[in-house]
């Protein structure tokens, strides 16, 4: 018998809001980092110097409960949701918010044209060029 809740994930791309100073992102990344060990949540956060990508995955209701709080942040626009969806199993098993940069600008703003597999696709050939 699984006891554990099923797994749901989120795959988002968005633009850091004008006029925010770049030090915002670590401190975004650090406080998601403890926030996301609260509530089970484990993910990957890539940041482009003007894009972010987010995967995350976790709990049905918790996952759906922080998107919507991520959406409604000021510091962000653009967002958009690329998939949402069940998850057979963890994508970062070790990481409560794995962070990265990536250096090719156009790898998130591809993923932009993206949804559904096609986008889950196109992150993991990102993902497979990050060291984090
Ligand atoms: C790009 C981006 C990614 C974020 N990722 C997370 C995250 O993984 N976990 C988290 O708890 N908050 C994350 N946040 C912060 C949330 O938007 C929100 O500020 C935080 O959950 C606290 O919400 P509250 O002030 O309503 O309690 C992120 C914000 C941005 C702009």
């Amino acid at each position: 018998m699984n006891l554990s809740p099923a797994l749901y994930e989120v795959l988002y791309v968005s633009m850091i809001a004008p006029e925010q100073p770049l030090g915002i992102v670590a401190e975004i990344a650090a406080a998601a980092r403890v926030a996301n060990a609260r509530m089970d949540i484990t993910g990957l956060l890539i940041f482009d110097g003007q894009r972010f990508c987010q995967q995350f995955e976790g709990p049905r209701k918790a996952v759906l409960k922080l998107i919507e709080r991520i959406r409604n942040d000021p510091r962000h626009v653009n967002i958009e949701v690329l998939h949402h969806g069940p998850l057979a199993g963890r994508r970062f098993q070790n990481f409560d918010l794995a962070f990265s940069t990536v250096e090719d600008v156009e790898a998130l703003a591809r993923m932009e044209q993206l949804d559904g597999d096609a986008a889950i696709a196109a992150f993991r050939a990102v993902c497979g060029e990050l060291e984090y």
